[in-house]
């Protein structure tokens, strides 16, 4: 890996100066900017083709740069924050006047996350400030995992990727408005909702006819996560894998060129069609989702079938990822 001191030491020299860096956590990749700095926190938005209306996530490497970027951290948060970060979450809190609209997207709070990874947390230390950024993709494209993804999307548009290696988690930090006594989750994510319940004891899901007082996370209303084949969610139940091969043989027949995403363990049942492993589990599920959509376009696959799973533990996040990517498409 290309994590050498002199590396971070570059890449931070890079934010200070107002440029962006790609930077790898244990989530997806990041593309940063100089939180406190409009001017940089802009070119981010504009090399994704990012709606400005977006609010970004602002990474922090201590608990200093949380109390500089947030007015407040309510009771709930101290909780989220002493038993989860770092780790893939991210608290939605009031923000101080020092954090722009350009960050925030004029929204009166900000989102702050404190990554595990320990390239990303050191580059960030490094940065001296923190560092706003969204994934590392085109807007709309699966998320980066590796520093491959990045290279493939924004090649000739960044200056500058921090290798960081294979994310672990591999799907986006959990999002929690952290403010209310009972937790909003955003956002499904790295952290599952039953360990955030644990913690604080009830948590809620945003749901868009959720009474208005809690403001929701703008990405929500994007379409995200799409390879360039068309795809296809199975729910979950003990037909699952009867209902996507037929789907399969239909797609096959009109010509469209096919292939199923599941475990290891389903791929004989399958028989001779064309299959992506997701691994065993469903954390193995959320590593390998968003390189698994990319494979399908690097192997020239015109739809992709992916299979449903339980909703336990990572399980929530991918299904969440499959059916923004399959754009309503459920089978
Ligand atoms: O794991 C992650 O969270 C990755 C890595 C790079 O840290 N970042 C990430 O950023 O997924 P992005 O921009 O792709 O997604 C951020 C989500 C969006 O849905 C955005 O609307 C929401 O967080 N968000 C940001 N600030 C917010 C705020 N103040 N209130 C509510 N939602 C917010
Ligand atoms: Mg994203």
């Amino acid at each position: 890996m290309t994590n050498e001191p002199e590396n971070i030491a570059l890449a931070a020299s890079v934010i200070r100066n107002g440029g962006v860096v790609a930077f790898g956590t244990e989530t997806v990749y990041g593309l940063g900017a100089d939180a406190y700095n409009d001017a940089a926190v802009k070119k981010i938005f504009r090399i994704k083709g990012r709606p400005s209306d977006n609010p970004l996530i602002v990474h922090v490497c201590d608990g200093a740069q949380i109390s500089g970027l947030a007015a407040a951290v309510p009771k709930n948060a101290r909780i989220l924050i002493d038993k989860f970060m770092p780790g893939p979450i991210t608290l939605v809190l009031n923000k101080r006047g020092r954090v722009s609209d350009a960050v925030t997207a004029g929204l009166p709070t900000v989102a702050v996350r404190m990554p595990s990874d320990k390239t990303a947390l050191a580059f960030i230390s490094a940065c001296g400030v923190p560092v706003a950024a969204p994934s590392a993709n085109i807007s709309g494209r699966p998320s980066p995992t590796t520093a491959k993804h990045v290279y493939d999307d924004l090649n000739g548009k960044i200056g500058y990727i921090l290798d960081c290696g294979e994310c672990a988690v591999g799907v986006e930090s959990t999002v929690v408005d952290a403010r209310a006594d009972v937790p909003v989750i955003l956002r499904s994510g790295g952290v599952p909702i039953e360990q955030i319940e644990r913690a604080v004891g009830k948590a809620a899901l945003y749901t868009p006819a959720q009474n208005q007082n809690v403001p929701p996370s703008p990405g929500m209303k994007y379409r995200h996560y799409a390879p360039k084949a068309a795809v296809l969610f199975s729910a979950f139940h003990s037909d699952m894998r009867k209902t996507i091969s037929a789907y399969y043989d239909r797609l096959a027949a009109v010509g469209v060129k096919p292939v199923i995403l599941c475990f290891d363990s389903a791929k004989r049942l399958y028989g001779g069609r064309e299959t992506i492993s997701v691994g065993g589990d469903n954390a193995d599920y959320a590593r390998r989702l968003f390189a698994a959509l990319r494979e399908a376009d690097e192997r020239n696959f015109g739809a992709v079938i992916a299979e449903g799973v339980s909703d336990k533990g990572l399980g929530a996040a991918v299904i969440n990822r499959l059916i923004k990517a399959a754009g309503g498409r459920i089978i």
